[in-house]
């Protein structure tokens, strides 16, 4: 072969390999379709939508930025943990792709007839709404950007009933960042009472919890923005004793919403039970030394504070479900979350195996106070008694990592547990069976 027919041949090979950019209309589109528009719409909780060529365009280097640090999609569980079946994280193709046509200079490729992204109609009901529970009055929120409130809700059933799904209808989805719904148990149902009726207007202001002392509260369900309906592994459910209430804590962002538009009535929607195969808990794991001898310390100035604990739960099973298990037998888990406040930088949840091994539950590389949500697992852990359930949390207590309250940055001070926007948290959320 001559020499100018093999370089003839090897141009040929090299142009047929040379993969043309990726366009907009072919492979950016269905990918902000499937992961970015329930959020990045007009009228959600993202500051811009990116439902058209233009906005993408616009976007394109913040686009690229966001998907390759991984802060978008807002899904903060780390590669190389476990497996979950709510996964939203997009595949390294997927972010190959996305920078490969910023680079290229965002092209949009030929237009379909129907150039705008067709938003998916979010199917975020659950199969079946047994009962909806909705804020007493519509609430306006007062602080700005953020701001925390606690509704209380009457639980009107006078038998006992199990939740077995949940899920959360935003009354203003551009200002509900996420709510958490407590359960209150009859016996301490006064205290809330005496929170809401301390503060003017419909609920009142709380940030860790539901405030009060409510040290090993439980939990209902949890919810984010693009987060769905969820119904809660088949057979089984959380029970709700006759004279309980619900406590609804709600994070305001005001971020993509005018003065005037902000006003919310947000409603949770349950599917209930009378009986379930296996009865089910929330619950929320930390040391109690911590939350209760606030031995926590996170010394001002300190880049990195670590606190790290773990217990063997099937010790302490009887008080963790209100007397309902006893002590010594195992238990499953099937899904978890991790939950910090705002100097929180990562996290890790892991069960230490009697015989030596680690399974790694949930690992967040990049804890983030805006996106708490429930990561569940593609495959239930049976738990069994001798192992140790483990929780890591680090700290960034800096000068340069402080929060902005009122666009006034907050000078570093020593900080412990407790329940405030300046205090600290480190804990755990399993959602567990019998
Ligand atoms: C669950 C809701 C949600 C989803 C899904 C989502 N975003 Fe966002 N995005 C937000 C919110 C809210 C903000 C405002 C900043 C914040 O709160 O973190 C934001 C901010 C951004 C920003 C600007 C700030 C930054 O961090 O760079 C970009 C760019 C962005 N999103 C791109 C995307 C892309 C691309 C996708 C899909 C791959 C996506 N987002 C999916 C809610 C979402």
């Amino acid at each position: 072969m001559s020499r100018k027919t093999f370089a003839f041949l090897l141009l040929l090979v090299a142009s047929a390999c040379a993969k043309p950019a990726p366009t907009y209309e072919t492979d950016i589109k269905p990918l902000l379709q499937a992961s970015c528009v329930s959020c990045h719409v007009e009228g959600g909780i993202a500051p811009f939508a990116l439902t058209t060529f233009e906005q993408a365009r616009a976007q394109k280097d913040a686009i690229a930025d966001a998907v390759a640090s991984r802060r978008m999609p807002p899904y903060l569980a780390g590669e190389g943990c476990t497996e979950y079946s709510d996964d939203q994280r997009l595949t390294a193709d997927q972010l190959a792709l996305v920078a490969a046509w910023a680079n290229a200079g965002a092209p949009q490729g030929t237009p379909s007839n129907a150039s705008e992204v067709a938003v998916p109609p979010f199917s975020n009901t659950l199969p079946r709404v047994d009962l909806e529970l909705a804020l007493p009055a519509p609430y306006t929120p007062l602080q700005s950007p953020d701001d925390y409130h606690c509704f209380v809700l009457d639980w009107s059933a006078q038998v006992d009933q199990y939740v077995t799904g949940f899920n959360v209808q935003p009354g203003n989805a551009r200002v509900v960042h996420h709510v958490i719904a407590f359960l209150i148990q009859p016996d301490k149902v006064q205290q809330t009472l005496d929170l809401d009726a301390a503060e003017a207007g419909p609920g009142y202001t709380c940030f860790g919890g539901p405030g009060g002392n409510n040290a090993s509260v439980s939990w209902l369900g949890s919810w984010a923005p693009g987060s769905q309906a969820t119904m809660y592994p088949e057979g089984t459910g959380l029970l709700i004793k006759p004279g309980s209430k619900v406590v609804l804590q709600v994070h305001y962002n005001t971020t993509a919403a005018p003065v005037g538009q902000r006003a919310d009535q947000t409603k949770v929607e349950l599917a209930l039970a009378d009986t379930v195969q296996k009865r089910a808990w929330i619950m929320p794991w930390s040391s109690p030394d911590w939350a209760r001898n606030h031995h926590m310390p996170i010394p001002a100035g300190e880049p990195d504070v670590v606190h790290s604990w773990s217990l063997d739960p099937t010790q302490v099973l009887s008080y963790l479900t209100s007397q309902q298990l006893v002590n010594g037998v195992g238990f499953r888990i099937y899904a978890a979350g991790f939950h910090q406040h705002l100097l929180g930088t990562r996290g890790r949840l892991e069960i230490n195996r009697a015989d030596g091994s680690k399974e790694c539950l949930l690992d967040v590389p990049r804890w983030d106070f805006h996106w708490q949500r429930n990561y569940r697992f593609s495959k239930m852990k049976p738990f069994k008694p001798g192992d140790l359930l483990g929780i890591t949390c680090h700290w960034d207590n800096s000068a340069e990592n402080q929060p902005v309250f009122d666009g006034v940055k907050r000078e570093a001070r020593d900080v412990n547990w407790g329940e405030g926007t300046a205090d600290e948290m480190c804990l755990g959320i399993f959602y567990i069976s019998e």
